[in-house]
C-alpha cells in the first residue's frame, strides 16, 4: 500500500479525543484534516478493527450525503478505512461550542436556529447524526455551520432516532451553554420545524420526552 504520510507536509496534532487523533496538514498543497481512529487496547482486537472500519466508512458516507442534503461539512478527499483514517478539506472557522459565548443573544439565537435548520434537513434525508454536540459543529467567517463527526450516526427514519439527536442537543446546550439553554433549544426548534414541519417537529420533540423519561436510549456502536 502506498503510505500517503510520505504526502503531508507539517503535519501537526491538533485534537485527541477519546475515538480518534485529528491532524491538520498540508497534501497535495491542500489543507486537510486526517482523522484516524486510534485502536482501543482494551478491546478484543478483531472486534476493534471491525467498530473503527466500520465507523470510518459510516463517517466518510454520511459527510458526502449530509452535503447532499444540503448541509455544511467537509468534503472527503480519501478514505483508508482499513487504517481507520479519513482525509478531508479543513475547514477554518471556530467550533460553535466557543463560539457561541461569544454572540451578542440575538446572533446565538439566529445560529442556533440555523443548527435547526441543517439538523432537520440531515432528518429529513434519513440522517441521524449520533453525537449532536455545539462541539461538532464549526462556525464559517461566512456564517455556515459545518457539522462533523458522524461515525455514530445512521441512516433510518425512525422517530426515535432522531429524538435521540434532540435530546443529545438539548444535554449539550444545558451543559455548556446553561444560561441561555432553553431559549435556545427554542430557536433550535423552530429551525427544524421550518424545514420538517410542525407536525413532525411536534412528534419528534414528543418522542424526545417519552425517551428522556423513560431514562435510556441506545447508543450505537
Ligand atoms: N474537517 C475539519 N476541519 C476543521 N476541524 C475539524 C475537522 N474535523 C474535525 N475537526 C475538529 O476536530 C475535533 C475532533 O473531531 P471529531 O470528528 O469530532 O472527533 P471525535 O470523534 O474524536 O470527537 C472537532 O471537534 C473539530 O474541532
Ligand atoms: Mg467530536
Amino acid at each position: 500500500m502506498v503510505d500517503l504520510t510520505l504526502r503531508f507536509e507539517n503535519p501537526t496534532l491538533f485534537y485527541v479525543g477519546a475515538e480518534a487523533e485529528v491532524y491538520r496538514a498540508k497534501w497535495y498543497g491542500i489543507d486537510v484534516v486526517i482523522k484516524r481512529r486510534i485502536p482501543k487496547p482494551y478491546r478484543i482486537k478483531e472486534l476493534d478493527e471491525e467498530i473503527r472500519f466500520r465507523r470510518t466508512m459510516r463517517e466518510a458516507k454520511i459527510l458526502h450525503y449530509a452535503k447532499k442534503a444540503g448541509v455544511p461539512t467537509p468534503t472527503v478527499y480519501f478514505l483508508d478505512p482499513t487504517n481507520s483514517t479519513i482525509i478531508m478539506n479543513f475547514i477554518e472557522g471556530e467550533r460553535t461550542r466557543e463560539a457561541l459565548s461569544k454572540f451578542t443573544g440575538e446572533e446565538r439565537v439566529r445560529k442556533i436556529e440555523l443548527i435547526g435548520v441543517y439538523t432537520g434537513r440531515l432528518h429529513q434525508a434519513g440522517i441521524q447524526h449520533g453525537d449532536l454536540t455545539t462541539s461538532n459543529m464549526i462556525l464559517t467567517e461566512d456564517g455556515r455551520i459545518f457539522i462533523v463527526d458522524f461515525g455514530l450516526g445512521a441512516f433510518t427514519n425512525e422517530v426515535e432516532d432522531m429524538a435521540v439527536d434532540l435530546i443529545l442537543f438539548r444535554r449539550a446546550l444545558m451543559s455548556t451553554h446553561y444560561m441561555f439553554a432553553e431559549e435556545c433549544f427554542k430557536a433550535f426548534l423552530r429551525g427544524y420545524a421550518s424545514i420538517r414541519g410542525r407536525k413532525i417537529a411536534d412528534k419528534v420533540l414528543d418522542k424526545a420526552r417519552e425517551v428522556e423519561k423513560r431514562g435510556r436510549y441506545v447508543i450505537r456502536s
